[in-house]
């Protein structure tokens, strides 16, 4: 049995993965351009680079307006607010994703009710939603979450009976299709983030499709410090200063050119993945929804079997990063965000408002579980390295389960 790279064994892979971001002279040249324009920033908003930047966004993922802003946190606190979701109000958020998710409707005023995912796709479990419901409840943000997409049939059903507006987080989704139509032109809004880490990046950035010229309207007045942008230029916000700047959006120019070249790189070795991942022993994939059409690999996430390793997935990562597999266990469960905990709330205590965020352990069991037990998260550039790429991941994981109860006595 080979030796595990953890214990002092030779790596699967000392090549490492394709670098990210991508980037070559064409950005270096849009950058200066922009600079050599003297016009950087993001007033007026929108400027030449970001209104082209939405036109080709939205030819890339569906929709019809789009409005770009710093980041894809904002973006889901400016649809609440272009909503008119504020103070008094509830936003149904899962309990497995960014603090983003919540954190933007508590930006916007309105108290993040928290639920549990489905254990088949680790997205928001329609189940929940409908338990959670008050008469206070505005909204509902899934979150589509690594390559899955939230069941948007049965959340776009729960919207209706319910009167709710749907923010659809699509930070991982960028050219993800829910029966062939775009994510984030499900819902009311989608909300994308361009943060560096991200699929299309221009090193921070936000776009947020809107469904009406309304919405949109109000939503581009909010990021322009409450300057109307209704055609009449009548509407007037309570507005902050949330614009994308020219440099970002010249930069995103670019990588959109590139996006969907390695959008199909990825998606032809996923399938090579797939296959080869369900043979080995304890690892538990998650479900292909055959209504997921087209899907999108910011991250592929599967599920070990704790009791089949003998370990969590903490150390199965560990160990897989040690054999140079970019693997880790993705986000810890919303309620063990320390930004979530009452006493940090200035709020008095005790009031509604803390008492709804005093969680306790065993609140979410199986955002628990996949956050703290069994969900491994691979980075998109496994799926850029070619067959070798999929195969080390492969021989590496195959390696640590042969090597389970060594590794077992190691931790403990
Ligand atoms: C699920 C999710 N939502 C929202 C965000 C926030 O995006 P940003 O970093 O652009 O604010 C991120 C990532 O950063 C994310 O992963």
């Amino acid at each position: 049995m080979e030796k595990l790279a953890l214990l002092g064994g030779t790596p699967v892979r000392n090549t490492g993965y394709p670098q990210w971001p991508v980037f070559d002279e064409r950005d270096v040249e849009a950058v200066v351009a922009v600079v050599q324009s003297g016009n950087w920033g993001g007033f007026p908003y929108p400027g030449p680079q970001t209104a082209e930047f939405i036109r080709r966004f939205l030819a890339l993922q569906g929709g019809a307006y789009g409005v770009a802003m710093m980041n894809g946190t904002v973006t889901m606190e400016v649809a609440c607010r272009a909503a008119g979701i504020g103070w008094g109000d509830e936003v149904i958020v899962p309990a497995y994703t960014f603090q983003a998710t919540a954190a933007a409707p508590m930006a916007a005023g309105a108290l993040p009710v928290v639920v549990d995912i489905d254990p088949d796709t680790y997205c928001i479990d329609p189940q929940a939603i409908e338990a959670a419901i008050t008469d206070r409840t505005r909204a509902i943000i899934p979150v589509h979450l690594g390559a899955q997409m939230a069941d948007m049939d049965a959340l776009r059903d729960i919207a209706a009976r319910h009167n709710l507006i749907v923010i659809e987080d699509c930070a991982h989704a960028h050219g993800a299709r829910w029966r062939g139509q775009g994510a984030g032109t499900l819902g009311h809004f989608g909300s994308f983030s361009l943060q560096s880490s991200k699929i299309l990046t221009a090193g921070e950035g936000g776009i947020l499709i809107c469904k009406t010229q309304e919405l949109a309207d109000r939503a581009a007045s909010i990021i322009d410090c409450g300057r109307p942008h209704d055609a009449a230029e009548q509407m007037y916000t309570m507005g902050t200063n949330y614009r994308m700047a020219e440099l970002q959006a010249a930069l995103a120019n670019v990588a959109i050119e590139r996006f969907p070249q390695q959008a199909q790189e990825r998606e032809a070795m996923v399938a090579y993945m797939d296959e080869s991942l369900s043979e080995i022993p304890g690892v538990r994939m998650l479900k292909c929804d055959l209504r997921h059409t087209a899907r999108s690999f910011y991250r592929y996430i599967f599920a070990i079997d704790p009791d089949i390793f003998g370990l969590t997935h903490e150390i199965v990562c560990r160990a897989l990063r040690a054999e140079g597999i970019p693997a880790d266990e993705g986000y810890p469960p919303l309620h063990q965000y320390e930004l979530f905990q009452p006493h940090l709330s200035r709020l008095p205590v005790p009031s509604a408002y803390a008492e709804r965020l005093r969680f306790r352990p065993g609140q979410f069991p199986v955002s628990e579980r996949a956050a703290t037990r069994e969900a491994v998260w691979l980075n998109e550039n496994v799926f850029r390295a070619g067959r070798q790429g999929v195969d080390d991941v492969i021989a590496a994981l195959q390696k640590v389960y042969a090597n389970r109860e060594a590794l077992a006595a190691y931790w403990r």
